[in-house]
């Protein structure tokens, strides 16, 4: 039998509904974790916690990143459910073809507010939120945010999804340095490319193709990246094994941003 890495913890897992986020959430609640599923998706996310068992395992709430009352809603609802916040996955995120080149003809602003309103602000107000809960109770936490490939190298033809994850980087880093003192960590996870509702919709193509664009862009041969990779990623960096890591982007791509192939 598997050792329960995250039993007596709770969580909220914003984009929770889809992806990587619900793979995290299966995850996170296998190794013993309660957590609140926090997404747009009201029908994918109930359906996802009544698949997982009682109410007292997973529970979703509606939540818009963007919005901060609604970021604050899960946050403490997370407390008033179960007594206290221990881990904070601020995932959810978009991308938006219609920015797909610098030079494009499309509503710049539009995309630009778009995109860094979920990716960055939604990631800012988590991350305010889970470390006020986490500060005013006083035994710590982790805080997680997905950030990307595209967080360490200019991801060709993602001009404005770039700029989004490589801001996310500067905020896990000004927040670890802040919440550090009380005993507070702040890390991203950073995927290369995942077969996911968002890279089908966004690259137009079959997971299977995507799979292999991954696979290509990686130097690393014979292993395909999957959603459960990262949710493994982020079960490390959430349990007490990860307790001096903090700062800290871990990157989930096969050695591919260290290469000039993406
Ligand atoms: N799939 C990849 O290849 C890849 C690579 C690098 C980083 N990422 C990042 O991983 C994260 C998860 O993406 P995914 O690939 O699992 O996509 P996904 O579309 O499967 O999941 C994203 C989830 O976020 C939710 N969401 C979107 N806007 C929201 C909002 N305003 N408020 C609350 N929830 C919202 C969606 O409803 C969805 O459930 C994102 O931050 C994405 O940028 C993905």
């Amino acid at each position: 039998m598997e050792r329960r890495r995250l039993e007596g913890k709770v969580a909220v897992i914003t984009g929770g509904a889809s992806g990587i986020g619900e793979a995290t959430v299966k995850l996170f609640v296998r190794h013993g974790a309660r957590v609140i599923v926090a997404d747009l998706q009201d029908d994918k996310g109930k359906a996802l916690c009544a698949d997982l068992g009682s109410d007292d395992v997973a529970s979703y709430i509606h939540c818009d990143v963007r919005c901060e009352s609604d970021v604050k809603r899960a946050v403490d609802t997370a407390i008033s459910l179960h007594g206290k916040l221990d881990i904070m996955f601020n995932n959810a995120g978009i991308s938006d073809p219609s920015g797909s080149s610098i030079l494009g003809e499309d509503d710049t602003t539009a995309v630009f507010e778009r995109v860094m309103g979920v990716n960055v602000l939604g990631a800012l107000l988590g991350t305010k939120h889970a470390g006020r809960a986490m500060v005013a109770a006083g035994r710590g936490g982790s805080i997680i945010i997905t950030a990307s490939l595209a967080s360490v190298v200019g991801a060709l033809g993602h001009p404005v999804y770039s700029c989004s994850k490589h801001a996310v980087l500067g905020l896990a880093r000004s927040a670890a340095a802040e919440l550090g003192k009380h005993g507070v960590r702040v890390n991203c996870v950073s995927p290369a490319i995942v077969a996911t509702p968002l890279t089908v919709s966004y690259y137009q193509t079959s997971e299977e193709e995507l799979e292999g664009l991954g696979e290509m862009i990686s130097t690393l041969k014979g292993v395909r990246l999957k959603a459960e990779d990262i949710a493994e990623a982020a079960l490390f960096l959430a349990s007490d094994e990860s307790r001096f890591v903090s700062g800290h982007n871990l990157m989930i791509d096969g050695a591919s941003g260290v290469t000039k192939i993406f």
